[in-house]
Order: structure tokens, then C-alpha cells, then sequence
């Protein structure tokens, strides 16, 4: 996949990345409905005296679960503690960091839909008791014990809430879905992100940048960073609305910000498959691609910018697909349901 792919790339980007975060409120753009409906149950949890309750925060990458569950933390005046599902393997793991944790503390479990089936099970009498049994001992000789924990709250993040099972799920009292970002979000976000770089950026510039950001904070970041590269190298380092166009047009970030694997998802398709209805596996082994890529990466935005839609019957191309692909559509294309077509979180 192309270096503009939501995820972190390497250690340097991550760092970046790191540096470019919202640390409080007042440094997160957009999603203010979220943001203030956390505002108020913190508020009311700190009044309360007690722990805020567990949250889940589902959606695409990039779209700052992660900085949302560090916010949350920071809001309560506690201590984040992070973690991820496949790191905790064993029980044992999880009973470590759970005895760890102090009053009100956050957990952070990110992609906690790969939490393993024993791990999770221990989680369900830490999440609603503030206890958790421990085997001390080995053979016959062992012996279950159940421990006190302080209370802390649970903010899981993932991108695949239907691979969470219902147990879990209902253990979360706030559940909080987060959708792209608007163009003007995106170009606050590159402003205040070219102010942190010293990055000399006009308006229309990062107006253009943030058009063709995928509606994703991270992308936006990531493509001011690589803009930055090329005003610097072939113009004179301040990123007017011409050099964002021609630095994406390199990029192959094309005007609706799709970029070559978003542009091959699409034509492999369309050419292949007649535009669908096709399974993902199909696609993704014409594509040489992972499933879980397409359905976490790729498919959201496409579906999000009405150029995908995801029916019963297989992945389908709707005619705005035809259309920016240039590309004559058939005289009858298959049929979509209207749900089919914001189903985005998988
Ligand atoms: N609301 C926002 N305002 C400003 N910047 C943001 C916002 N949300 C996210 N970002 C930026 O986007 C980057 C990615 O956000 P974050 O890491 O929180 O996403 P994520 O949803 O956790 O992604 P993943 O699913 O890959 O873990 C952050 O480094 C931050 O700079
Ligand atoms: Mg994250």
C-alpha cells in the first residue's frame, strides 16, 4: 500500500505524529458534539467523586481514538495507561496491568476487538465489580483468589465494532462512533499543524490539501508534511494553492483525494468484476491485497464518498465511480438499498 495509508508508517512518522497530537480539549478540532457530550460526563464523574464510565470509540483509522482516549485521561486528571488486544495474551497479563492501575486511572486497550476469547472473560468482573480472580499456585495445589481494583475506566478503541462480541460490548456505558471530518476541520487541523512544523502555508493552500485528505486528521498531516517536502525542494518553501496542486498531482493524490490504491480498488472492480456485486475476498486476492486493508483502510472513504457501496451480495461500484474513473457505465447497474450505501464501519 502507498506511504499516504492512514497507519504510521515508520518510527520518525510516528514520532511526528506524536508531536502533532491535541493534548486538551481546546487543541481538538471538530466532532464537537463528541467532544462535549465527554465534557459533560467527565465533568459529572469528577462531581460524582467516581471513575468515568468505560468507553468505546469505533471508526476508520486516523480519525483520533487515540488522541480522544489520552484527551479523556487528560480531562480527568489521571493517568493514561496503554495498551493493545494482541499484546495481552495471557491472564496473567491483563491481571498485571489491571493491579497496576489507581483510582480513575484510563485503560486504553486499542484494536480490543483482538482481545482472545480468556482474556476477555477475565476482563467482564474487572469492568463491573472492580475485581478480578487470580490463580496463585500451580497443579492441585492452586487456588483462585479474587482481587480488589480501584475503579478506572476502560476506553477501548477499534475499528471493527461487529467483530466485538455482545458481552463486551454491552459493557461500555458510552459508545461513541467517529465519522470523517469536514473539509473546514481538516483545514484547521493543517493550519495548526503547519504552525507547530513552521511551515509558511496560505489559506487556499491548506484549503487544498485538506480537500483531498480523505476526511482523515492523519492523512491531512501526513500530506502537509509531504507537500512540505516538495514546496521546499522545487519552489520557494511556502505552500501556496498552486504548489499544493502540483505537489499532489505528484503524489497521485487525485481531486476527490483518492490515491492509486483507492483508484486500483475501483478499476479492478469495475473492469473485472462488471462493478460488482463481487465478495472481498474475490477482490482482495485480485488486488494482492489483505482483507482487512480493504475493509478498514480503503472501503470507509470510498463508501463514505459515494463511490462504493456494500450490499449483501458482494461490493458494487455506483455510477459516481464510473464517472471519476472516467469510465462508461453500464445501461442498468445493480441494484443498492440506501443503507448499503453508509454501512462505512464494519
Ligand atoms: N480532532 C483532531 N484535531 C486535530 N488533530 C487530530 C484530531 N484527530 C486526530 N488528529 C491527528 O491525527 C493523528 C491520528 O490520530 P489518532 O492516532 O488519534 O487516530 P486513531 O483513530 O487512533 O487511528 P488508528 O485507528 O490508526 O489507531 C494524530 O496524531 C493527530 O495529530
Ligand atoms: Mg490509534
Amino acid at each position: 500500500m502507498s506511504s499516504l495509508r492512514p497507519q504510521p508508517a515508520d518510527r520518525t512518522e510516528r514520532e511526528l505524529e506524536t508531536s502533532l497530537r491535541p493534548k486538551s480539549v481546546s487543541e481538538f478540532v471538530g466532532q464537537r458534539t463528541i467532544i462535549e457530550k465527554l465534557r459533560i460526563f467527565v465533568q459529572a464523574a469528577k462531581q460524582r467523586g467516581e471513575a468515568l464510565d468505560h468507553v468505546l470509540l469505533y471508526g476508520p483509522p486516523g480519525l483520533g481514538k487515540t488522541t480522544r482516549a489520552n484527551i479523556i485521561a487528560a480531562e480527568m486528571g489521571t493517568t493514561l495507561r496503554s495498551t493493545s488486544g494482541p499484546i495481552v495474551e495471557r491472564k496473567d497479563d491483563l491481571a498485571a496491568i489491571l493491579t497496576e492501575l489507581q483510582p480513575h486511572d484510563v485503560l486504553f486497550i486499542d484494536e480490543i476487538h483482538r482481545l482472545n476469547r480468556v482474556v476477555e472473560e477475565c476482563l467482564y468482573p474487572a469492568l463491573e465489580d472492580h475485581k478480578i480472580d487470580i490463580l496463585i499456585g500451580d497443579g492441585p495445589h492452586a487456588k483462585s483468589i479474587k482481587l480488589d481494583l480501584a475503579p478506572f475506566t476502560l476506553v477501548g478503541a477499534t475499528t471493527r465494532a461487529g467483530m466485538l462480541s455482545g458481552p463486551l460490548r454491552t459493557r461500555f456505558g458510552i459508545s461513541l462512533r467517529l465519522d470523517f471530518y469536514s473539509p473546514d476541520d481538516l483545514h484547521q487541523i493543517i493550519t495548526r499543524s503547519a504552525g507547530l512544523l513552521k511551515v509558511e502555508i496560505t489559506e487556499e493552500g491548506s484549503r487544498m490539501i485538506a480537500e483531498r485528505s480523505r476526511g482523515t486528521p492523519r492523512i491531512a498531516n501526513r500530506l502537509l508534511r509531504r507537500v512540505r517536502d516538495i514546496a521546499q525542494v522545487r519552489h520557494d518553501g511556502v505552500i501556496t494553492k498552486s504548489v499544493a496542486v502540483q505537489a499532489l498531482d505528484l503524489l497521485e493524490v487525485d481531486s476527490r483525494g483518492l490515491d492509486s490504491p483507492d483508484r486500483a480498488f475501483l478499476a479492478c472492480l469495475i473492469e473485472k468484476f462488471g462493478g460488482g456485486p463481487v465478495g472481498l475476498n474475490t477482490l482482495a486476492v485480485a488486488l494482492s491485497e489483505d482483507e482487512d486493508t480493504l475493509l478498514d483502510v480503503v472501503e470507509p472513504y470510498l463508501i463514505q464518498a459515494g463511490l462504493l457501496a456494500r450490499t449483501p451480495r458482494g461490493r458494487v461500484a455506483t455510477s459516481g465511480a464510473y464517472e471519476h474513473l472516467g469510465i462508461q457505465p453500464p445501461e442498468v447497474l445493480p441494484s443498492v438499498e440506501p443503507g448499503d450505501m453508509f454501512n462505512t464501519t464494519a
